[in-house]
Protein backbone atom coordinates (compact mmCIF):
# COMPACT_ATOMS: atom_id res chain seq x y z
CA UNK A 1 0.00 0.00 0.00
CA UNK A 2 1.23 3.21 -0.51
CA UNK A 3 -0.59 6.93 -0.44
CA UNK A 4 -0.54 9.69 -2.11
CA UNK A 5 1.73 12.52 -1.11
CA UNK A 6 0.21 16.46 -1.58
CA UNK A 7 2.12 19.37 -1.34
CA UNK A 8 0.40 23.30 -1.14
CA UNK A 9 2.81 25.68 -2.45
CA UNK A 10 2.52 29.50 -2.45
CA UNK A 11 3.93 32.48 -1.30
CA UNK A 12 2.62 34.26 2.00
CA UNK A 13 -1.22 34.93 2.43
CA UNK A 14 -1.30 32.56 -0.65
CA UNK A 15 -3.98 30.58 1.15
CA UNK A 16 -2.68 27.44 1.72
CA UNK A 17 -3.42 26.95 4.91
CA UNK A 18 -6.85 27.44 4.98
CA UNK A 19 -7.91 25.70 1.71
CA UNK A 20 -5.84 22.63 3.41
CA UNK A 21 -8.01 22.29 6.15
CA UNK A 22 -10.81 22.66 2.94
CA UNK A 23 -9.63 20.09 1.33
CA UNK A 24 -8.71 17.60 4.45
CA UNK A 25 -12.21 17.63 5.42
CA UNK A 26 -13.47 16.34 1.74
CA UNK A 27 -11.17 13.77 1.41
CA UNK A 28 -11.81 12.80 5.26
CA UNK A 29 -15.26 12.82 4.25
CA UNK A 30 -14.30 10.52 1.62
CA UNK A 31 -13.21 8.17 4.55
CA UNK A 32 -9.44 8.58 3.51
CA UNK A 33 -7.21 8.59 6.00
CA UNK A 34 -5.24 12.46 5.91
CA UNK A 35 -2.48 13.53 7.73
CA UNK A 36 -2.12 17.21 7.56
CA UNK A 37 1.32 18.79 8.40
CA UNK A 38 3.72 21.73 7.18
CA UNK A 39 7.10 22.84 6.18
CA UNK A 40 9.07 23.97 7.71
CA UNK A 41 8.35 21.83 10.97
CA UNK A 42 5.47 18.75 11.24
CA UNK A 43 7.77 17.24 14.34
CA UNK A 44 8.76 18.92 17.38
CA UNK A 45 12.62 18.80 16.67
CA UNK A 46 11.50 19.89 13.09
CA UNK A 47 9.22 23.21 14.30
CA UNK A 48 12.55 23.92 17.29
CA UNK A 49 14.28 24.09 13.05
CA UNK A 50 11.38 26.18 11.85
CA UNK A 51 12.01 28.71 14.66
CA UNK A 52 15.47 29.35 14.17
CA UNK A 53 14.72 29.72 10.55
CA UNK A 54 11.27 32.32 10.72
CA UNK A 55 12.97 34.63 13.73
CA UNK A 56 14.31 37.73 13.07
CA UNK A 57 17.84 38.43 14.16
CA UNK A 58 20.54 40.41 14.40
CA UNK A 59 22.85 38.22 12.95
CA UNK A 60 22.33 37.93 9.19
CA UNK A 61 21.82 34.32 7.80
CA UNK A 62 23.99 33.04 5.56
CA UNK A 63 21.97 31.47 2.54
CA UNK A 64 23.80 28.08 2.65
CA UNK A 65 22.98 28.03 7.23
CA UNK A 66 18.96 28.95 5.94
CA UNK A 67 19.11 25.89 3.07
CA UNK A 68 20.62 23.36 5.49
CA UNK A 69 18.77 24.03 8.05
CA UNK A 70 15.57 24.08 5.91
CA UNK A 71 17.28 20.40 4.35
CA UNK A 72 17.51 19.27 8.16
CA UNK A 73 14.18 19.62 9.53
CA UNK A 74 12.90 17.95 6.44
CA UNK A 75 14.86 15.02 6.77
CA UNK A 76 13.08 14.73 10.92
CA UNK A 77 10.02 15.48 8.81
CA UNK A 78 10.21 12.45 6.35
CA UNK A 79 10.95 10.37 8.50
CA UNK A 80 8.95 10.92 11.25
CA UNK A 81 5.62 11.83 9.74
CA UNK A 82 5.91 11.74 5.81
CA UNK A 83 7.08 8.49 4.68
CA UNK A 84 5.45 6.32 7.72
CA UNK A 85 2.34 7.99 6.78
CA UNK A 86 2.35 7.00 2.90
CA UNK A 87 3.58 4.02 4.08
CA UNK A 88 0.42 2.47 6.00
CA UNK A 89 -1.41 4.37 2.58
CA UNK A 90 -2.65 7.76 3.95
CA UNK A 91 -3.36 11.20 2.01
CA UNK A 92 -0.63 13.44 3.33
CA UNK A 93 -1.68 17.12 2.78
CA UNK A 94 1.56 18.95 3.32
CA UNK A 95 1.97 23.14 3.83
CA UNK A 96 4.69 23.40 1.84
CA UNK A 97 7.80 21.16 0.70
CA UNK A 98 10.99 20.98 -1.22
CA UNK A 99 9.45 23.71 -3.93
CA UNK A 100 9.00 26.12 -1.58
CA UNK A 101 12.83 25.60 -1.37
CA UNK A 102 13.48 26.18 -5.13
CA UNK A 103 10.93 29.46 -4.99
CA UNK A 104 12.87 31.01 -1.35
CA UNK A 105 16.44 29.83 -1.31
CA UNK A 106 16.62 29.27 -5.12
CA UNK A 107 14.38 32.17 -6.70
CA UNK A 108 14.60 34.41 -3.63
CA UNK A 109 18.02 34.00 -2.50
CA UNK A 110 19.59 33.27 -5.63
CA UNK A 111 20.79 29.58 -4.51
CA UNK A 112 21.84 27.27 -7.61
CA UNK A 113 19.48 24.96 -8.33
CA UNK A 114 21.53 22.31 -9.14
CA UNK A 115 22.93 22.77 -5.65
CA UNK A 116 19.12 22.30 -3.55
CA UNK A 117 18.71 19.31 -6.41
CA UNK A 118 21.74 17.78 -5.05
CA UNK A 119 20.05 18.20 -1.52
CA UNK A 120 16.75 17.02 -2.47
CA UNK A 121 18.70 14.03 -3.52
CA UNK A 122 20.31 13.19 -0.83
CA UNK A 123 17.54 13.99 1.81
CA UNK A 124 14.77 12.50 -0.09
CA UNK A 125 15.91 9.30 -2.75
CA UNK A 126 13.16 9.05 -4.56
CA UNK A 127 10.61 10.63 -3.05
CA UNK A 128 8.64 13.59 -4.71
CA UNK A 129 5.28 14.72 -4.43
CA UNK A 130 2.15 13.22 -6.27
CA UNK A 131 0.82 16.39 -6.97
CA UNK A 132 1.34 19.84 -5.97
CA UNK A 133 -1.32 22.76 -5.46
CA UNK A 134 0.78 26.01 -7.01
CA UNK A 135 -1.40 28.97 -4.93
CA UNK A 136 -0.66 31.48 -7.71
CA UNK A 137 -0.81 35.70 -6.91
CA UNK A 138 0.47 39.11 -7.05
CA UNK A 139 3.08 39.70 -4.96
CA UNK A 140 1.29 42.90 -2.99
CA UNK A 141 -1.87 41.00 -2.65
CA UNK A 142 0.30 38.11 -0.55
CA UNK A 143 1.98 40.70 1.42
CA UNK A 144 -1.24 42.68 2.27
CA UNK A 145 -2.56 39.56 3.32
CA UNK A 146 0.06 38.59 5.69
CA UNK A 147 0.54 41.88 6.95
CA UNK A 148 -2.78 41.80 8.33
CA UNK A 149 -2.13 38.85 10.63
CA UNK A 150 0.52 40.80 12.75
CA UNK A 151 3.88 40.60 13.43
CA UNK A 152 6.60 39.82 10.14
CA UNK A 153 8.70 36.64 10.34
CA UNK A 154 12.56 36.75 8.73
CA UNK A 155 10.90 36.05 5.24
CA UNK A 156 7.67 38.53 5.55
CA UNK A 157 10.31 41.06 6.37
CA UNK A 158 12.16 40.78 2.51
CA UNK A 159 10.72 43.12 -0.45
CA UNK A 160 8.62 43.21 -3.12
CA UNK A 161 11.84 41.30 -5.79
CA UNK A 162 12.17 39.00 -3.58
CA UNK A 163 8.40 37.68 -3.37
CA UNK A 164 8.39 38.45 -6.93
CA UNK A 165 11.21 35.83 -7.88
CA UNK A 166 9.65 33.45 -5.19
CA UNK A 167 6.46 33.81 -7.56
CA UNK A 168 8.35 33.38 -11.08
CA UNK A 169 10.16 30.48 -9.38
CA UNK A 170 6.67 28.56 -8.69
CA UNK A 171 5.69 29.46 -12.01
CA UNK A 172 8.35 27.81 -13.75
CA UNK A 173 8.23 24.73 -11.71
CA UNK A 174 4.46 24.22 -12.76
CA UNK A 175 5.28 25.17 -16.29
CA UNK A 176 8.11 22.82 -16.69
CA UNK A 177 6.50 19.51 -15.24
CA UNK A 178 2.10 20.16 -16.10
CA UNK A 179 1.33 16.09 -14.67
CA UNK A 180 2.52 17.42 -11.18
CA UNK A 181 1.19 20.83 -10.72
CA UNK A 182 -1.90 22.47 -10.66
CA UNK A 183 -2.19 25.93 -10.53
CA UNK A 184 -4.76 27.40 -8.72
CA UNK A 185 -5.54 31.24 -8.88
CA UNK A 186 -5.30 32.60 -5.56
CA UNK A 187 -6.32 36.09 -6.03
CA UNK A 188 -9.92 34.76 -6.53
CA UNK A 189 -12.66 35.21 -3.46
CA UNK A 190 -11.87 32.40 -1.27
CA UNK A 191 -15.24 30.58 -2.37
CA UNK A 192 -13.93 30.89 -6.19
CA UNK A 193 -10.57 29.23 -4.98
CA UNK A 194 -12.65 26.43 -3.69
CA UNK A 195 -14.34 26.10 -6.27
CA UNK A 196 -11.50 24.95 -8.16
CA UNK A 197 -9.97 22.66 -5.43
CA UNK A 198 -13.66 20.99 -5.44
CA UNK A 199 -13.15 20.57 -9.38
CA UNK A 200 -9.55 18.84 -8.65
CA UNK A 201 -10.90 16.08 -6.09
CA UNK A 202 -12.51 13.75 -8.11
CA UNK A 203 -9.48 13.00 -10.28
CA UNK A 204 -7.30 13.30 -6.23
CA UNK A 205 -9.64 10.23 -5.11
CA UNK A 206 -9.41 8.51 -8.53
CA UNK A 207 -5.50 8.54 -7.61
CA UNK A 208 -5.62 7.60 -3.94
CA UNK A 209 -7.38 4.76 -4.79
CA UNK A 210 -6.01 3.87 -7.62
N1 LIG B 1 -8.98 33.70 -1.63
C1 LIG B 1 -8.87 34.50 -0.57
N2 LIG B 1 -9.37 35.74 -0.59
C2 LIG B 1 -9.24 36.56 0.46
N3 LIG B 1 -8.61 36.25 1.60
C3 LIG B 1 -8.10 35.01 1.69
C4 LIG B 1 -8.19 34.07 0.62
N4 LIG B 1 -7.55 32.94 0.98
C5 LIG B 1 -7.10 33.15 2.22
N5 LIG B 1 -7.41 34.39 2.66
C6 LIG B 1 -7.05 35.01 3.93
O1 LIG B 1 -5.71 35.41 3.82
C7 LIG B 1 -5.01 35.14 5.03
C8 LIG B 1 -3.85 34.20 4.74
O2 LIG B 1 -4.37 32.92 4.40
P1 LIG B 1 -3.56 31.60 4.81
O3 LIG B 1 -3.10 31.72 6.21
O4 LIG B 1 -4.39 30.43 4.44
O5 LIG B 1 -2.32 31.75 3.81
P2 LIG B 1 -1.01 30.88 3.75
O6 LIG B 1 -0.78 30.64 2.31
O7 LIG B 1 -1.14 29.71 4.64
O8 LIG B 1 0.07 31.90 4.28
P3 LIG B 1 1.48 31.58 5.03
O9 LIG B 1 2.41 31.06 4.00
O10 LIG B 1 1.93 32.92 5.50
O11 LIG B 1 1.17 30.61 6.12
C9 LIG B 1 -6.01 34.57 6.00
O12 LIG B 1 -6.49 35.61 6.80
C10 LIG B 1 -7.11 34.02 5.09
O13 LIG B 1 -8.37 34.04 5.72
MG1 LIG C 1 -0.05 29.11 6.28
Amino acid sequence: MSGLFITLEGPEGAGKSTNREYLAEHLRAAGLDVVLTREPGGTPLAERIRELLLAPSDEKMDADTELLLVFAARAQHLAEVIRPALARGAVVLCDRFTDATYAYQGGGRGLSLERIAMLESFVQGDLRPDLTLVFDLPVEIGLSRAAARGRLDRFEQEGQAFFEAVRQAYLARAKAAPQQYRLIDAALPLAQVQQSLGALLPQILERCRG
